[in-house]
């Protein structure tokens, strides 16, 4: 299985709005059907949509066949601002263009065969270094976890949404790999249902035991105590540690307070946003009244009804118990010891 891959000078993806009923991989031969991928969701997961923007950075590049200088600049400037626009929370994908923004800007003078090149070769390296931190991540995160725990987590934050082996997932693949007997639930991710479609395929794939509940039974099984952690990803992280990721996270996280659970996120430092002082600065995406009023395109709800439809939200700094990276684990007070952790860098 590959959430990602590059082939014969094409980006191929699985649609992940398909799974777990069908496997169907999607050709991008050009830079608009990479953000039609991401806008749609066929690719999504921080990290896993801004592999794909740098992918359409590469093919923006590659699409063009004018003079070099400033008017490939323009043209890559306007395949840089059509990706940005696809999706506004997850900051991996700005992180990821300005990364690629920055080879087109610093190779301008050479010919465009060599631009192509280094574009190609960043985002190969954005790639790498993304399942590569997904496994440090993995070897941090397991430490916390014993053997027998019961894990909670939210939304997809497994392979498919990363360049590989996954970021909240992986520290459970991690701790699975070490011998730890390690059970998961799984909450189902309503509107768009990423844990009963992503999350649970995943883990059963792999054979680690996965129960999936829908996100209102959380406090039920957490008051029984049968949960004994909780571990998601992010999708953007403010310098105060406030964290935003898939509608409901934050719930989950008061719960666990309540209950006396750590609650951990997991994500590279490629999700941190050290601009914003706090989480109230982070752009939460709107979506689709549909993805509330239907369920797999069948209609649940009155004709007329008003909906809302945040796809994030934030969950404050003090309900955060640790944030694992690539660069070890950080706890509070995340402001002076997110600056000691990327001081190792
Ligand atoms: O809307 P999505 O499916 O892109 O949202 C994904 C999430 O919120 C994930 O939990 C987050 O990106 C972390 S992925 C490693």
């Amino acid at each position: 299985m590959y959430t990602l891959k590059w082939q014969n000078d094409k980006l191929y993806l699985i649609d992940q709005t398909k799974l777990p009923v069908e496997h169907v991989d999607i050709e991008c031969s050009n830079y608009k059907e990479v953000a039609d991928a991401i806008r749609h969701m066929k690719v999504r997961g921080a990290p896993a949509i801004g592999v794909a923007a740098a992918y359409g950075i590469v093919l923006g590049a590659m699409e063009y066949t004018g003079e070099t200088g400033e008017p490939f600049l323009t043209h890559m400037e306007e395949v840089a601002h059509t990706l940005e626009i696809t999706r506004p929370t997850a900051v991996n994908l700005f992180w990821a263009i300005e990364r690629m923004t920055s080879v087109v800007k610093g190779n301008l003078g050479r010919p465009l065969e060599e631009i192509q090149k280094a574009l190609l070769r960043e985002a190969n390296k954005i790639m790498d270094e993304d399942m590569e931190s997904n496994k440090r991540m993995g070897q941090f995160g397991q430490e916390l976890l014993n053997d027998g725990d019961v894990i909670l987590t939210h939304c997809n934050a497994g392979a498919l949404a990363t360049a590989g082996y996954g970021t909240a997932l992986g520290v459970i693949r991690a701790a699975v790999a070490t011998g730890k007997h390690i059970e998961v639930y799984a909450d189902e991710t309503r509107p768009y249902l990423q844990g009963a479609r992503l999350t649970a395929w995943e883990l059963m794939e792999d054979g680690i035991p996965v129960t999936l509940i829908t996100d209102n039974m959380a406090g039920y099984f957490m008051q029984k105590g049968e949960i004994t952690g909780v571990i998601v990803g992010a999708d953007r992280i403010a310098a105060n540690g406030d964290v935003a990721n898939k509608i409901g996270t934050y719930s989950v996280a008061v719960l666990a307070k309540e209950h006396n659970i750590p609650f951990y996120v997991a994500a590279p430092t490629s999700t941190f946003d050290l601009s914003l002082e706090s989480g109230d600065q982070i752009p939460i995406e709107e979506r689709d009244q549909q993805e509330v009023t239907h369920i797999q395109g069948k209609r649940i709800a009155p004709y007329g009804i008003k909906v809302k439809n945040p796809s994030f939200d934030v969950t404050p700094n003090k309900y955060i118990t640790a944030i694992i990276t690539e660069q070890g684990v950080a706890y509070p007070p995340y402001n002076e010891n997110f600056r000691a952790l990327l001081s190792n860098k």
